[in-house]
């Protein structure tokens, strides 16, 4: 069995040719691939050796594909299938050309409303998937693709449940996600709920605007401490650009405890929704969501229709007071 993924650029899996290596994780290469007979684009995570020859951790994954497969949401990465072939141990999934990891590698940190729809996708998937009893557990900048309409869908859902039950399971060590995304309760090795994907969603999204995760260290202990007893810098200063309210929203999901975040995506949802419908009005009327409908512009100039109404209103007191001047 190869230890190097680019031995199987070319080959087939089960239905799928290998194309190229997109990327590697903690336990897999992910591959583009195709449908050998129809040509459908496919991603392929691979097992890496060491993982595919063994039972319990294969065992581990078909239990949450089994939990997973039948999630139907416009946010969530749809897996297709499961399978071995050989020594090779895969999952199909759609294929989607960009992830928010690439996205920031490229752009640098992203424009509000662009921050504020990828959280509505990711709230939307957490919503979903919350409400069916599976929490996520990895939710980070890599995990996040982005389709070709600029939707974002979640990734590796249960996945990351696996990789837990297994290392308790089987004393292996082994690396889960990234310890810059753990939620505090996580860090403490708490029982974890939906909160905690929202704490996680609060790092992604604070490095979607800032460029840079809240708290980063070398020192894994040191990071697991500062999430759990230091607080974020606000994201402001580090980009004075973004609103108050985003701002108000990213801290929140970053409280220490979970009784102080949103207590579940819906309520989030209800918030990012409103910054949305309040930007669509922005730009039909001109007015800035943050002016508590004053009319005035985020520039503090007045809107012109603003202008235009006061003009009428003058035309119609003046001609009311020519009126009453020439009945006496
Ligand atoms: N369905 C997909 N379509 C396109 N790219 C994908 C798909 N799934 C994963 N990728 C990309 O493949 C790379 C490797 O993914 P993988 O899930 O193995 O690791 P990770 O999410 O970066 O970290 P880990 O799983 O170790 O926590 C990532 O850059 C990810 O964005
Ligand atoms: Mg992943």
């Amino acid at each position: 069995m190869t230890l190097d993924p680019e031995h199987l650029v070319g080959s087939s899996v089960g239905p799928y040719t290998v194309e190229g290596l997109i990327g590697e994780g903690a336990f897999a290469w992910v591959f583009k691939g195709h449908r050998t007979d129809n040509g459908t684009p496919v991603a392929l995570k691979v097992l890496r050796p060491v993982y595919a020859g063994d039972p319990q951790f294969e065992a581990r994954f078909r239990d949450e594909f089994e939990l997973t497969s039948d999630f139907n949401h416009p946010n969530i990465v749809r897996i297709l299938d499961v399978g071995r072939d050989g020594e090779t141990t895969y999952f199909a999934m759609d294929y989607y050309p960009d992830s928010l990891a690439g996205l920031l590698e490229r752009d640098g940190p992203l424009k509000e409303d662009k921050v504020v729809d990828l959280a509505r996708g990711v709230a939307g998937a957490l919503e979903f998937a919350h409400e069916a009893g599976i929490i996520h557990r990895d939710i980070k900048i890599d995990n996040i693709l982005i389709a070709e309409d600029g939707r974002a869908l979640v990734a590796d859902f249960g996945i990351a449940r696996a990789v837990a039950g297994y290392v308790s399971a089987t004393g292996q060590s082994m690396t889960i996600g990234t310890p810059h995304y753990l939620s505090p309760e996580q860090a403490q090795g708490r029982k974890l709920d939906g909160r905690s994907d929202l704490y996680a969603l609060g790092v992604t999204l604070y490095k979607a605007v800032t460029g840079n995760v809240p708290f980063s260290s070398t020192d894994w202990f040191e990071l697991a401490r500062m999430h759990v007893e230091d607080p974020p810098e606000a994201p402001r200063k580090l980009r004075p650009d973004i609103s108050g309210r985003l701002e108000r929203i990213i801290l929140r999901l970053l409280a220490k405890h979970p009784d102080d975040r949103y207590q579940s995506a819906k309520h989030l949802i209800a918030e990012l929704d409103e910054i949305r419908s309040a930007a669509r009005s922005t730009e039909t009327f001109g007015l800035d969501p943050e002016a508590g409908g004053g009319g005035v512009m985020a520039d503090g100039t007045r809107p012109k229709w603003l202008w235009s109404l006061a003009a009428v209103l003058l035309v119609v007191m003046v001609a009311i007071a020519v009126a009453l001047l020439g009945r006496r």
